[in-house]
């Protein structure tokens, strides 16, 4: 039997989640939306590629959870993005209510699903949806860590006109203006990025990836969405597919970092039980309190919601 997948939100980065992961042709993918007829156009339109792209995948699209019964993972990305000016943080209470129907929906008919939260503001909408869901930990978990290294990556790359490929990083923290780029994690070809580049400019590049999101919301006047579905598709391969990848990802820490109980984005192992391992990197005195500084930020986000709640 083939593996399913489903997308809720069918907006811009749910609908290329969506065509990214039928392009990838391992499951069957379920697109939700509130929207009538919306969702059902866009998944007959992906499936209508199939012939011309080389893919089988079955996509369904509903307003709906029937069809998502018994998913393997489920992406969640409904809400409303920013608009210019908006902080990740603004759309706190607004998309809490989405949220949790989506989880309390999702619990219900896909039980044993990894969860994939795409939604902002990204960790404390991570920890609400494990919060709602009732999961372990390692099922539950928030995309951004892989979005913000690959920005990270992609300004290095133009910087020192290299392959992107050649370049590994890790951004820590928040998905939010604290998120903490670690240059003793940063490496091109293996060099470390200290012997190419003066601290100064590095900082300047890591200014420009908390910066990154809001970059794009400015030019297009709402969030991105390729290089967002991408960093999903990544996360998906590595849990479907089982590869122990080592990315950075919201995830529940207890106790690791020195964090207790909270959603924050760290290295992680995924595999197909999800979250598999949290590596603990050995961090200087200025990243600790820069994580820190992240955390506290996060924690702020999720003692407003949990005042609501
Ligand atoms: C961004 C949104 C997805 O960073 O948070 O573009």
């Amino acid at each position: 039997m083939r593996h399913k997948i489903t997308v809720v939100g069918a907006g811009n980065v749910g609908a290329t989640c969506a065509q990214r992961l039928a392009e990838r042709n391992y499951a069957d993918v379920v697109l939700v939306d509130i929207v009538p007829n919306m969702p059902q156009g866009k998944a007959l339109d992906i499936m209508q590629a199939g012939p011309i792209y080389g893919y089988d995948t079955l996509v369904i699209g509903t307003n709906g959870y029937e069809e998502t019964a018994g998913s393997d993972v489920v992406v969640i990305t409904s809400g409303l993005p920013r608009k210019p000016g908006m902080s990740r943080d603004d759309l706190l209470f607004a998309n809490m209510d989405i949220v949790k129907s989506v989880v309390q929906n999702i619990s219900k008919t896909s039980p044993n699903a990894v969860l994939i939260v795409v939604t902002n503001p990204l960790d404390a909408m991570s920890q609400l949806a494990w919060q709602v869901s009732g999961f372990p930990a390692e099922r539950v978990m928030g995309m951004a860590g892989v979005l913000d290294t690959a920005r990270f990556r992609t300004f290095l790359a133009m910087e020192l006109k290299v392959s992107v490929s050649d370049v590994s990083a890790h951004v820590l923290g928040g998905h939010g203006d604290t998120m903490v780029p670690v240059p003793e994690l940063t490496t091109i070809g293996g060099v470390p990025v200290s012997h190419l580049l003066t601290d100064e400019r590095f900082e300047e590049i890591a200014q420009r990836t908390r910066d990154g999101g809001a970059e794009i919301v400015k030019l297009l006047n709402t969030s991105a969405w390729y290089a967002p579905s991408a960093a999903v598709v990544e996360m998906v391969d590595a849990i479907l597919l089982d590869k122990k990848k080592v990315l950075p990802v919201c995830a529940l820490l207890r106790g690791q970092y020195g964090i207790k109980d909270l959603y924050v984005g760290v290295p992680a192992k995924l595999g197909h039980k999800g979250v598999e391992e949290i590596v603990e990197v050995r961090l200087t005195e200025k990243q600790r309190a820069e994580l820190q500084k992240s955390v506290d930020a996060v924690k702020e986000n999720w003692d407003k919601m949990t005042a609501k709640l």
